[in-house]
């Protein structure tokens, strides 16, 4: 028996490969009963893919797994739920004309008995039911999956691998679209599920989540181990040296600018969202704007009215001092404005399409020349931006769907950043990208300032509208409530006023 007898799944020399890209180079995991172990690494690090694996998704080029140091075959999504292995998505994979209690059990449908293979739906809602209070979530198990906001669908991925009784639990980004408070209700869960057995592998970004809920860490970088981190060890110093093979100092580029002139002006502006209350600002050249508050406190919501996918319902919007009435976002885009979406999946991307092509979508209406010159011009631009946005691909005519999650956001942005605008709505810009990408799209975003671009940033991450706004508006329940300068900027005084407490 070897010396790692007892471990409930070990991994060793896992390879995988595929045309121009080695995803996964000899890598081992062990993963103990009863444990929270992270693995982190660069976007395109070949996290997924492991996961994947593991998951009978993929199939190893090369490589063993053993459950309870026996060799497995995991050659099916099937067997792998034998096995006791689920693994939720990077991302969501949920019918939404279907209702919750129809997804969680999808296939595997209570019946009333093996004669009369009628699905049992009294059970089917009622089991549901008590996983859904479980994750603390208190809609019906009828309501229809696209009738969720993202959060709680996120949610329902979780029931639907609750719902196997998985011993191995793997979670791939669970809470890149889920607020702090479901956050905190996953992880409570996550903890009663440790005592009652369950491994859990667990896959994020956030750095301060890992810290709080890994018992151990896992670094993976280029496809190859990067390291492990042991419970106290765990710190984000330590974390980012595994990542990134180096120290990351300075990790907020930005120097406080000189505003322009003013290029935005936004009077008592209604959104449909919440007709109660007139929001008023404005954005001169070369600034960034922190647009800080709490999940569902009205900031998307404000962005899509100015990028004209919904339109206000009174109040003013001028640009270089000229009224503007939009009523698409093609014509806001006519106008000079772009907005990076927070819900990029839905909102951005071709995945059949190369990376070349998706980056010049929206610019192509610039590029209406000789179709030739416009060939060029697009593979230019493409060029520059994978480079600058350091975009992991084996060419720029790869399709994004081959990309790993993280890159895919990057060529979404690339796609918003090439229009050049005067205006540019940045919705979570960051939000799934490693520490390295999040420093490059900061040093973007400085770039394009000094141009002259007004930014406005939505952010939940408190570090980063401290580290890159030169002034924060704070949006409380569907208002503007209170605006703050640089150097009035702390963590408290942007919590005061979304919490809302008077300014
Ligand atoms: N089906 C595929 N075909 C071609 N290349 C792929 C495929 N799946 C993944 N890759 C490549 O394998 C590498 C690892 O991707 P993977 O999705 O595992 O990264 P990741 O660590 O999960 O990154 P992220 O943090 O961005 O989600 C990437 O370079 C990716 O482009
Ligand atoms: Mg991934």
């Amino acid at each position: 028996m070897s010396q790692t007898d007892g471990a409930l799944l070990e991994v060793r020399g896992i390879c995988k490969q595929f045309p121009g890209v080695v995803a996964l180079d000899n890598v081992n995991l062990t993963l103990n009963h009863a444990e929270v172990l992270a693995v982190i690494g660069e976007n395109g690090a070949g996290k997924s893919t492991l996961m994947k694996i593991l998951a009978g998704v993929e199939h190893p080029g090369a490589g063993e797994i053993r459950i309870e140091g026996r060799p497995v075959n995991v050659d099916s999504v099937t067997r792998a739920t034998e096995l006791g292995i689920a693994l939720i998505h990077q991302e969501l994979n949920l019918h939404d004309n279907l209702d919750i209690g129809a997804n969680v059990f999808l296939g595997r449908e209570p019946r009333w008995s093996s004669f009369l293979p009628l699905i049992d739906f009294p059970t089917l809602y009622r089991e549901t039911e008590t996983i859904l209070r479980r994750l603390g979530l208190d809609c019906s198990p009828r309501t229809l999956v696209r009738n969720l906001p993202v959060a709680q669908q996120q949610m329902v991925e979780i029931a639907k691998a609750l719902s196997v009784n998985a011993r191995i639990l793997i979670m791939d980004e669970p809470t890149s679209s889920l607020s702090q408070h479901e956050t905190e209700q996953l992880f409570h869960v996550i903890r009663d599920l440790k005592t009652q057995g369950v491994s859990v592998v667990y896959i994020s970004h956030r750095l301060g989540e890992v810290k709080e809920i890994a018992d151990r860490v896992l670094a993976l970088r280029d496809g190859k181990n990067a390291g492990e981190l042991a419970r106290e060890e765990i710190n984000h110093d330590h974390m980012v040296k595994l990542m990134v093979g180096r120290d990351l100092v300075q990790f907020y580029v930005h120097t406080p600018h000189d505003p322009g002139k003013t290029v935005l002006e936004v009077e008592r502006l209604v959104t449909p969202a919440h007709p109660a209350h007139e929001i008023s600002f404005t954005l001169r050249t070369g600034e960034i704007v922190g647009l800080a508050g709490l999940v569902g406190a009205g900031r998307t919501e404000l962005a899509r009215v100015l990028f004209g996918v919904e339109r206000p319902l009174a109040g003013r919007v001028r640009l270089n001092g000229a009224e503007i009435h939009l009523s698409s976002p093609r014509e806001a885009i006519q106008a000079g404005l772009a907005l990076v979406p927070e819900d990029r999946k839905q909102q951005g991307l071709i995945l059949e399409m190369a990376v070349r092509e998706n980056i010049s979508l929206a610019a192509l209406d610039r590029y209406q020349t000789a179709s030739l010159i416009r060939r060029d011009e697009e593979w230019r631009l493409a060029q520059r931006l994978t480079g600058q946005l350091r975009i992991r691909t084996p060419s720029i005519e790869q399709e994004v769907q081959y990309l790993s999650g993280g890159n895919q956001q990057k060529v979404i942005l690339a796609k918003w950043l090439s229009l050049r605008p005067l205006v540019l709505i940045l919705d979570e810009p960051t939000r799934g990208l490693d520490v390295g990408a999040k420093r490059e799209i900061y040093g973007l975003m400085e770039e394009l300032a000094k141009e002259g671009v007004a930014i406005l940033m939505i952010s939940s991450e408190l570090q980063e509208i401290l580290g890159m706004s030169d002034r924060v508006l704070v949006m409380h329940e569907g208002r503007l409530a209170g605006e703050l300068p640089r150097d009035r900027l702390s963590e408290e005084s942007i919590m005061h006023l979304a919490t809302g407490a008077a300014a």
